[in-house]
């Protein structure tokens, strides 16, 4: 078996450092902007400051913000501007939206996952998790504001973004996050320690737990370009295998790495007794198989017909070959 090297052969000449910097200075800026940092009574925002501080420390100042880039390049891949320039810029905004969205369910997901309830960890993002800074209920509420807040984002009154994609969207986002999605496969994950997960049920809970919202962001920013149906069908091929290739990936670093390096404590599925696909294949076998899971997005990306694809392909490149 051949397996592809770290730069992709057909993203050449493509600058991904470059690109992320344009992508990720939108998306902190609108976090920012939308994670409010106060109640104010013109807005209509009655949030209590506790609420607000915990919620803004979840999200900001930290995280590879790697759900967001894949709802923008998955954007930029279907994207055709066949509406001209005012569908564009709509597009963009509705695209902009989900990027956010999906960023704030995911740090909803590890406000819990790091909860005593579930991993217990103190450390996350290089700080102190947020139930150690804000007490436990304080965390808890924190997620479910954020999780409501996600979808706020994705259905603006101000005729930003059209009623059909906003139902889209947030039809997406849901299932991503729901009992199917990532709660399905925390469920999974904490029903599971102490047991010993057959490849099967091992993959359907990385899919479900991880993957799930990985793909969906793919599948969002496609969605906020009108993505043809084949278009659609790619990459949700290639969603479904970056998504689970991030997650084994995971518990290889988790192994390998640090915690000073990864921003949360290293070591900790061993210690909490998580199946993981280390404990089942072992170091050499996960990282082969992280790599076939890129060689199969990949091959998605080349069969996809779309033109505009280097971001994806060299997003993939990195969910893969990341170090933290
Ligand atoms: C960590 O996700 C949790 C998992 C789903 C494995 P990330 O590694 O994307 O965390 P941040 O957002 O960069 O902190
Ligand atoms: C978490 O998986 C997946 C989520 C849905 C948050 P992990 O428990 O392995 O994530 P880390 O290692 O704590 O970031
Ligand atoms: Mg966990
Ligand atoms: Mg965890
Ligand atoms: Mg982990």
């Amino acid at each position: 078996m051949t397996l592809r090297s770290a730069a992709p052969p057909h993203n050449a000449g493509f600058d991904l450092k470059q690109w992320m910097q344009v992508q990720l200075h939108d998306v902190e800026r609108a976090l920012e902007e939308w994670v409010v940092s106060k109640p104010d009574v013109a807005t209509g925002c009655r949030a209590p400051q506790d609420l607000i501080n915990a919620m803004r420390y979840a999200v900001l100042d930290g995280g590879k913000r790697l759900r967001p880039l894949l709802v923008l390049a998955g954007y930029d891949a279907a994207q055709n501007q066949a509406g001209g320039q005012d569908a564009f810029v709509q597009s963009r905004v509705a695209a902009l939206r989900a990027a956010c969205a999906v960023e704030l369910i995911h740090a909803y997901s590890l406000v819990h996952d790091d909860m005593p309830c579930m991993d217990n960890d103190v450390l996350r993002r290089g700080k102190a998790t947020v139930h150690v800074k804000f007490g436990e209920a304080g965390a808890l509420l924190a997620g479910d504001a954020l999780q409501a807040l996600a979808f706020e984002l994705l259905t603006p009154d101000d005729g930003s973004v059209a009623p059909l994609t906003q139902a889209g969207l947030c039809g997406l986002l849901a299932r991503a996050a729901g009992s199917s999605g990532m709660a399905g496969g925390q469920a999974i994950d904490l029903a599971s320690v102490g047991r010993v997960l057959d490849e099967q049920h091992l993959r359907e809970m990385h899919q479900q737990k991880t993957g799930a919202l990985l793909r969906c962001s793919v599948l969002m920013g496609a969605h906020c370009a009108s993505a043809s149906a084949s278009a659609l069908h790619a990459l949700e091929i290639y969603g479904g295998a970056i998504g689970l290739a991030f997650q084994v990936v995971d518990d290889i670093l988790d192994v390998t790495s640090d915690s000073a390096t990864l921003g949360k404590t290293a070591g900790k599925d061993a210690d909490n007794d998580k199946p993981t696909y280390v404990s089942l294949m072992g170091l050499q076998g996960s990282q082969q198989y992280a790599k076939r899971l890129l060689d199969q997005a990949l091959s998605a990306l080349d069969q996809s017909g779309l033109n505009n694809t280097a971001a994806l392909a060299a997003l993939a490149d990195m969910v893969v070959n990341r170090t933290h």
